[in-house]
């Protein structure tokens, strides 16, 4: 089968045809075997590329798998065949499953435990985007920070993979959502989401037009904080935070890891969370099935959408992380195994 392999670390923005590129595709990967009674074969449909994959490959994320590895963690396939004790799932089902590595390829094998049926009727690239993006800002909002109707709700980084799960998330909980994101394409189509206010950062100042558009409401400030890009935003955000208020520490995205000072978090009764979401398969792993379940079922009822703005083949896989690098997403970028179409973009 085809897949993607990291053989060095590097820029995965580099051509792949290129000798400098990390990574390459490998025609003659190996199909994995169902080697136990409960193991599924699923034929991967679509791969969702997440921000942490993009530093995987650069050896700048927290996990540095042992090289040459086939990156990837969250996809959608169909049931391929299934192992002589698995009940749950039948050979021909649409399922989402995530992994720690390896589904940059064609064939993945998924103990039954860790699948997931998508409900009919939903888009199956779509549905492969959900585990990391939305299982994240779900985890963050609705079990650490209990996001209540009619909280405020600051995120940061709006447009992007997981901004965008979050800014939906929040209108599901009834949160009044501010949504900060830079340029006028990702700021009208956050508009089109209705979010109750949207700072570009490209044009405005963050903190004069928060507190105008607060007054406005007869609001006092901000509840809860998402966070997935750090350095300056973030300190500049800390300014409109309520008495009392969450703060997600989600990611860092600017490449700068925030200082949150500990008097100030005192003083007006901060929460700080870290969230890893990846942590909770091995922590707590009820939490994020049952988030899980409720997210493919708000999919399905139309509660939820995924917004894929470019999708890619494994080959083009280089121009999927250039779009990331770019900061040119909005929503989620997938790349498309079995897929020789040309990239492209629904911008
Ligand atoms: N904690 C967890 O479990 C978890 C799970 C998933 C993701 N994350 C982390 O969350 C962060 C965002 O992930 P994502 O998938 O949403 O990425 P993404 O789709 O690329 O979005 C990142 C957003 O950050 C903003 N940004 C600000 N400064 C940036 C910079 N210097 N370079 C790139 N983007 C910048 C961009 O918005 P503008 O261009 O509009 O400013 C962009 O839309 C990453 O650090 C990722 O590792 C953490």
């Amino acid at each position: 089968m085809e897949a993607l392999v990291c053989k060095k670390l590097g820029d995965p923005t580099v051509p792949i045809s290129s000798d400098s590129s990390p990574i390459v595709i490998s025609k003659s990967h190996p199909v994995p075997a169902v080697a136990s009674p409960t193991s599924v074969l699923v034929r991967i449909v679509a791969n969702s590329l997440n921000f942490a994959t993009y530093l995987q490959i650069q050896g700048r994320y927290q996990e540095k798998p042992p090289l040459p590895f086939v990156p990837g963690s969250d996809f959608s396939g169909i049931v391929e065949s299934v192992g002589s004790s698995v009940s749950r799932f039948k050979v021909g089902d649409k399922v989402i499953s995530f992994v720690g590595l390896g589904s940059f390829c064609e064939f993945i094998v998924v103990d039954e435990k860790d699948l997931y049926l998508v409900p009919d009727g939903c888009d199956l690239i779509a549905a492969g985007a959900l585990p990391v993006a939305y299982g994240t800002s779900h985890v963050a909002l609705v079990h650490r920070a209990q996001l209540k109707p009619g909280q405020v709700l600051l995120v940061l980084g709006a447009a992007g993979g997981v901004g965008l799960s979050a800014v939906q998330i929040g209108k599901v909980c009834g949160a009044i959502v501010i949504a900060v994101a830079r340029g006028d394409e990702k700021v009208q189509y956050l508009r089109s989401m209705g979010v109750d206010y949207v700072v570009d950062l490209s044009k405005a100042n963050l903190i004069e037009n928060v507190k105008n558009f607060l007054k406005s409401r007869n609001l006092k400030g901000v509840d809860v904080l998402y966070d997935p890009v750090g350095g300056k935003v973030t300190k500049e955000s800390m300014k409109l935070l309520n008495w009392g208020a969450n703060i997600l520490v989600i990611g860092f995205a600017s490449g700068e890891v925030p200082v949150i000072p500990a008097n100030i978090a005192l003083v007006k009764n901060w929460t700080i969370h870290g969230l890893y979401w990846g942590s909770y398969m091995l922590h707590q792993p009820g939490v994020l099935r049952k988030s899980l379940e409720e997210l493919l079922s708000w999919l399905s009822d139309g509660l939820i959408t995924v917004h894929i703005s470019h999708s890619y083949s494994l080959a083009e896989a280089h121009l999927a992380f250039a779009a990331i690098k770019d900061r040119k997403v909005i929503g989620k970028v997938m790349v498309l195994p079995g897929s020789s179409t040309v990239g492209r973009s629904k911008l």
